[in-house]
């Protein structure tokens, strides 16, 4: 649960304090004839800057943002686990948590599933359980959907079975439903992100030893706002791509005799490029330098504030599109259509090979950059991105 300094001493609220917790609560009562033992919320993330640094034992520095999942969730006296979506036109499911299958396992019911199978693995018991999913986090936009499930889920059962796992333990379980239950090769920031978040502030990640800095981030009080371009290109990290690039870093990490990438500084560059192949070398480079800016970037932002860290952002998108080549023509199009009318800064955010970009933006120009951006992607024949703004939010708490 949240640890962060806004929220951690938060109680409970009352159902009819907040009407979206009402209505789940309502809607969980007409799903299953009883009333839930609690109500938990998850959000989502936007990376601010260090992309694929994490499984590299490097540095992140994300932040939750105000788009959340929510589970309203009731043991059971049995091992039947029922689940139910306020989204799509998903029907119950039910199944037993004697026989959790991975290959099986369909949809979004593979995250709160994947979540109880990595608990049983930490030979935590799980209770059966009803639970009702309701998420307004974007699906496939590269702001972390499923891990803003798992980590209600993961919640709740730490509460309900009061198995008392610090933030950490909670992190690395989910990881492990992602890994081995979805089948997602992916690290560990953004469940740090969904967990860890703090609103005001971005998480300044150490994923090495996931020691963790709250660092102040405040857009709006520069005149600046924080705009997600969600390209509408839908991606999946379990289909080659991410796992290509993963498996090229540790190939880099091996020829090079290091733990991790992360044991590698900008200065050993030269050095490597004699060792490694020409697209390993350009993988590394990538990692090596993208640490180093988000190191950068903390220290912009504790000195002189967001308004300084837009070349950052710019210097990790140039990397990611041609050194680590994970961006796509939308994201490249998202970003320079940005910046050519505005934003001080801009880059695609999270895994890639679609999903969403981020841009900087001075809020006199947000209007500009938005239907400059929209008119680029007419003409280019793309779908109609969606254009929002997103300032850090709270991380994973109980609201019932
Ligand atoms: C996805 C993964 C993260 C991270 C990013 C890239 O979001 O889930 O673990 O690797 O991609 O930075």
């Amino acid at each position: 649960m949240n640890t962060s300094p806004d929220s951690s001493a938060a109680p409970a609220q009352q159902t009819s304090a907040n009407p979206a917790t009402a209505d789940l609560e309502a809607r969980f009562e007409q799903a299953f004839g009883r009333v839930p033992d609690g109500v938990w919320q998850a959000p989502g993330r936007v990376n601010l800057i260090g992309e694929h640094t994490d499984y590299n034992e490097g540095f992140v520095l994300p932040f939750a943002i105000d788009k959340t999942a929510r589970v309203a969730v009731a043991v059971r006296a049995d091992s039947v686990v029922r689940l139910l979506s306020t989204y799509g036109d998903h029907g119950m499911v039910s199944t037993d948590l004697s026989a959790l299958d991975a290959a099986s396992t369909k949809g979004w019911t593979k995250y709160p599933l994947g979540v109880m199978w990595a608990l049983q693995q930490r030979g935590i018991a799980v209770p059966g359980l009803d639970l009702l999913l309701d998420s307004n986090v974007p699906l496939g936009a590269g702001l972390s959907s499923s891990h803003a499930i798992e980590c209600a889920v993961i919640s709740a059962l730490n509460d309900l079975t009061g198995a008392g796992m610090e933030p950490e333990e909670m992190v690395l379980a989910t990881q492990r439903a992602e890994n081995d239950f979805v089948g997602a090769p992916t690290g560990i920031m953004d469940q740090s992100a969904s967990l860890r978040g703090s609103k005001g502030h971005a998480v300044f990640l150490d994923c090495r030893d996931q020691s963790v800095q709250l660092v102040p981030f405040d857009a709006e009080s520069e005149g600046l706002v924080m705009l997600v371009i969600d390209t509408k290109v839908s991606h999946s990290h379990s289909d080659g791509g991410y796992a290509s690039r993963r498996a090229s870093c540790e190939l880099g990490a091996e020829v090079l005799g290091v733990k991790a990438l992360r044991d590698i500084q900008v200065g050993d560059l030269a050095e490597a490029g004699g060792l490694l192949d020409e697209v390993t070398y350009r993988r590394v480079r990538h990692v090596v330098t993208e640490n180093d800016r988000v190191l950068q970037t903390v220290r912009l932002l504790s000195a002189e504030g967001p308004g300084a860290i837009g070349a950052l952002l710019d210097a990790s998108h140039a990397s990611m599109r041609d050194d680590f080549e994970i961006s796509c023509p939308e994201l490249d199009l998202a970003v320079a259509t940005s910046r050519a009318n505005g934003a001080i800064g801009a880059r695609m955010t999270g895994g890639g090979f679609g999903g969403a970009a981020i841009a900087l933006t001075p809020l006199a120009d947000e209007q500009q950059v938005r239907a400059a951006v929209e008119s680029a992607f007419a003409e280019a024949g793309y779908k109609a991105p969606e254009i929002f703004t997103v300032t850090p939010a709270a991380g994973a708490m109980r609201l019932l």
